[in-house]
């Protein structure tokens, strides 16, 4: 504790000495006449575009000097935090910043968040940029090309920025439907969640950018992240939230991964060697750099030792881990020279490997706002999941004489969810002063008005807005309305978690109550994940919107009108009550972050609809849920096996009366073997079809959706039997197509 304390102002006094030198040496370069200072310049073969990041960085790395080397492992936060200052030379507000070599050509490391696009740290004066919407909310698209084309949006946004590595790549699972950042995950699924977050980050890394791949591991919660230890064994994490990870790393490479707050099983996951040593760099063969969370440090030699590459924004630890007391460490040798040489090497390999040298960012690039509004658009749009159309009350249609819209500031704006990935919206948040106005808020709306968008599709009904804040009121409102949509929302963020899967601020009493007064009721959700319904029975139809971004408004009433023809599935189960949960009410206590405390992850890799199925219940919503306005059937189910992978065909007709898209699914369920579920989800595709049309698709499942982990032997291991293999619309889908199939036994790695 003392040493730790007395590190600290040493730390900063060498580290700011440093700083110092470093631009003193920069002004003396300028200075000097032209020669004198390319003499200064040793030869730099690692600049050779020709050779592969392996030897770049292995060449760039025999030209440092140790003090070099170190200040790579080191970062530093771009605000003031606490009592420290912020580091001049990073971004300001930015989330961190590393001093590059520049004496060696390589250049600095400028970070930002994150998944949804280029957030800005808490300040008055933040970046205003595109905003994706919800990570959930891209999931529900099940589209692997939005998710890339979102990731190259605000891979772009983030080079013209000035940023050189995106803090984006958030694939936790939603174990837990209350986690206040499911909003900015995937949702539940490893295969689903896997898939789209890895086309993120290869539409981010298409910008010469570095992505990171988040929280590793298993930071399924946010209510004591800091102190709680995630309990689950080896199987069922390789199973489950590890094979997220390891899919997103085979799928995307992303440059770095970012270790996660929490325990796991004991160690803190900035220093697991399991994790970090054994599963990431050794098992999965991953070549890039790990960075900690901010503030997730706990020590220098363990740390180091068991797999940290970088230390983020060491401000937020206790104290600089990697700063002075990593030096001495390197010097004493309890952290080997080899071992520094390699975090190094990683670091500088990513950079690289993904052109962040060869790239070089700068602050002021345009950023086409109106372009990157529709691919935001287009997303969130895809996203929407029609959960409920009772009598075909959407589309709405034309002829309308009035529309009620009622609640969620609908008339001014969408909400957004709060934390490090929150985005400011160009033109400022469409309502101020509500909510928390410091962390994780503020609050933000962004100014795309779902009231404005739908007055511009009933040019002759009259829409009048309700705040919804008097239900009574609202109900008398609404009684005479052709139609009322009542927008709810539910506003979640990092580091709190929702308290229940209610909705808040007795909004589930104002639906009921406009519901009575008027059944033609559509409900639009503006949530952070899976929320309870108890009015679902009286409302006609339900749309689930998320959090949906910069276009939002503009999305809800193109859907709601029929522009666009739902086709978002649900990434998650919704349940039909907290009791369903396999911990039905939170471990930790939101209030005391001092006692340390375990979460039990029984449920170990059956998460979502593999719990549900596995104890028989039947959610509110299964995962894979979602309507259309016309029908899909499903014909021709048929397998084949090729060098040992399973391959099915079938075909999908557009039956209904319009052009639509669908998202039929395949779920595997063993017949013989055991499983940790009764079914999971081995493949998908998204078609556009036209009335009529019919499609083959084909989908080769990944072997690991057909195995059991074996921990001994590091091995999957498929059980010689039979498997059913579903064809569906949902995870529930009672009227599935299906056929049996007979696997060999066989035994394979990774
Ligand atoms: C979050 C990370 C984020 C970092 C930097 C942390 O609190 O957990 O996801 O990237 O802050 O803002």
């Amino acid at each position: 504790m003392n040493s730790e304390l007395n590190l600290r102002p040493l730390a900063i006094a060498l580290a700011a000495a440093l700083t110092a030198i470093a631009s003193t040496v920069v002004v003396l370069a300028t200075a000097l006449p032209a020669h004198a200072a390319e003499a200064a310049v040793p030869e730099r073969p690692w600049m050779d575009v020709k050779l592969d990041a392996d030897r770049r960085a292995t060449l760039a790395l025999q030209a440092m000097t140790q003090r070099e080397k170190l200040d790579w492992v080191m970062g530093w936060f771009g605000s003031d935090f606490r009592d420290k200052k912020r580091n001049p030379a990073a971004l300001p507000f930015s989330a961190g910043y590393i001093p590059g070599t520049p004496r060696l050509g390589l250049p600095a490391l400028f970070e930002t968040d994150a998944g949804l696009g280029v957030a800005t740290q808490a300040t008055k004066t933040p970046r205003e940029r595109t905003s994706l919407p919800s990570g959930l909310a891209t999931a529900a698209t099940w589209d692997r090309k939005l998710a890339y084309n979102g990731g190259a949006m605000i891979g772009a946004e983030a080079r013209a920025s000035g940023f050189n590595v995106m803090l984006a790549g958030g694939v936790n699972l939603l174990r837990e439907p209350r986690n206040g950042r499911n909003f900015e995950y995937a949702g539940e699924d490893p295969l689903l969640a896997a898939t789209m977050v890895a086309q993120q980050i290869k539409g981010i890394q298409s910008n010469h950018v570095i992505a990171t791949m988040k929280h590793f591991a298993v930071n399924d919660q946010e209510t004591g992240r800091f102190i709680l230890d995630s309990r689950i064994g080896d199987v069922e994490n390789r199973m489950s939230d590890l094979l997220a990870f390891q899919m997103v790393l085979e799928q995307s490479d992303p440059g770095s991964v970012m270790c996660a707050y929490n325990r796991l099983n004991g160690a803190y996951a900035c220093e697991s060697d399991y994790l970090l040593n054994q599963v990431l760099k050794k098992d999965w063969g991953y070549k890039g750099y790990v960075m900690s969370d901010w503030g997730a440090v706990h020590s220098t030699v363990a740390a180091a030792n068991n797999g940290l590459d970088q230390e983020s924004a060491w401000e937020f630890d206790k104290t600089a881990y990697f700063g002075v007391a990593l030096e001495e460490a390197v010097a004493n040798g309890h952290v080997p020279q080899a071992r520094l040489d390699n975090m190094v090497f990683r670091i500088l390999r990513s950079m690289f490997d993904k052109g962040v040298v060869d790239h070089p960012v700068a602050e002021g690039g345009a950023i086409d706002f109106a372009a990157h509004g529709v691919v935001s658009r287009t997303d969130a749009e895809d996203g929407m999941v029609l959960l409920k159309n009772a009598g075909g009350l959407l589309p709405l249609k034309a002829g309308a004489k009035k529309i009620v819209v009622i609640g969620a500031h609908a008339d001014v704006g969408v909400l957004a969810g709060g934390g490090s990935s929150l985005v400011y919206p160009v033109g400022g948040s469409a309502v101020t002063g509500i909510g928390p106005a410091s962390w994780p808020g503020p609050v933000v709306y962004h100014p795309s008005s779902p009231l404005k968008a739908i007055q511009a599709r009933a040019p002759g009904a009259s829409v009048v807005y309700h705040d919804g804040v008097d239900a009574a009121a609202a109900a008398r409102a609404a009684a005479d309305a052709d139609v009322v949509l009542v927008f709810a929302q539910q506003w979640t963020g990092e580091s709190v978690d929702a308290v229940s899967l209610s909705l808040p601020d007795n909004q589930d009493a104002l639906i009921a109550t406009v519901a009575k007064a008027n059944p033609k009721t559509v409900v639009v959700l503006e949530t952070g994940g899976p929320v309870l319904m108890p009015w679902l029975g009286q409302s006609a139809a339900v749309l689930q919107a998320w959090y949906a971004g910069t276009s939002g408004g503009e999305a809800i009433a193109r859907v709601l009108f029929g522009e666009v023809n739902p086709s978002g599935r649900l990434p998650a189960t919704f349940p039909a009550a907290e009791s369903q949960l396999p911990r039905p009410v939170l471990d930790g206590d939101p209030k005391d972050e001092s006692k340390r405390f375990a979460v039990d992850y029984r449920e170990g890799a059956a998460i979502g609809y593999k719990w549900f199925d596995l104890k028989g219940l039947k959610p509110l919503f299964p995962f894979g849920h979602g309507l259309s306005y016309t029908q899909f059937a499903y014909s021709g189910l048929a397998a084949s096996q090729k060098d040992g992978k399973l391959q099915l065909r079938f075909k999908v007709t557009n039956t209904g009366a319009v052009k639509g898209k669908d998202v039929p699914q395949l779920y595997v369920a063993p017949q013989g073997a055991k499983w940790e579920a009764p079914k999971r989800l081995a493949g998908w595709d998204k078609v556009e079809l036209a009335p009529g049309e019919s499609r083959e698709v084909s989908v080769t499942v990944d072997p690991r959706l057909l195995a059991v982990y074996d921990s001994g032997s590091k091995s999957w291991r498929i059980a010689k039997g039979s498997y059913k293999v579903l064809l569906a619309h949902s995870a529930a889908d009672a009227n599935a197509a299906s056929i049996n199939v007979a696997l060999e036994a066989r035994t394979f790695k990774p």
